[in-house]
């Protein structure tokens, strides 16, 4: 549990720098009941990459609730990281692929992620994947 919170907090870092607005200390109170909930629960998987005895990368998703407006069964990636001495190496590759078998295996039709507009290596790597992208979220700054 701990690593985890420790790639979680590192998540934060790297999402910080498309988002300021972001709580760096989450991961240590709900972040850590998140993850909890996340291990315990059928509709959700948490899965780590482990070269030797370490723990380079994590990723957490789970299945979505159905929505009446658009019944479709969908999982979504909620967080993923690789340590940054361990990327382009096909860890983050291995971690998706395994999450698709498993919305496969969860009669899934369709697989949701959340990327930073800023975030480019992200949107290339799961563009790799083969995500497509789809609705555009839009924020702006209140005044
Ligand atoms: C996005 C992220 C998870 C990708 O992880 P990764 O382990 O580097 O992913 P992969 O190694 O599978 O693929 C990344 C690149 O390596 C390449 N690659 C894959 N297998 C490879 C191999 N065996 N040898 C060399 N390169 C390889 C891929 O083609 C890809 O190349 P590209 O960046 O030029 O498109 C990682 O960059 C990360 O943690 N980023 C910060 C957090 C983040 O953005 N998370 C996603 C949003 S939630």
């Amino acid at each position: 549990m701990k690593v985890l919170q420790i790639l979680n907090q590192s998540l934060i870092q790297s999402d910080k720098k498309s988002d300021k607005l972001l709580n760096e200390k989450w991961s240590y109170n709900e972040g850590r009941r998140f993850l909890k909930k996340r291990i315990a629960s059928k509709n959700s998987i948490c899965l780590v990459a482990e070269f030797g005895n370490e723990i380079v990368g994590y990723l957490v998703g789970s299945v979505k609730k159905m929505e009446s407006w658009r019944p479709v069964r969908r999982t979504e990636i909620e967080e993923m990281f690789v340590k940054e001495n361990f990327r382009s190496k096909g860890v983050g590759s291995r971690l998706v692929r395994h999450f698709l078998k498993w919305s496969k295996e969860s009669k899934t039709q369709r697989v949701l992620v959340f990327v930073y507009d800023s975030n480019s290596k992200g949107i290339k790597f799961y563009k790799k994947m083969g995500f497509k992208k789809d609705r555009l979220a839009m924020e702006m700054e209140v005044r």
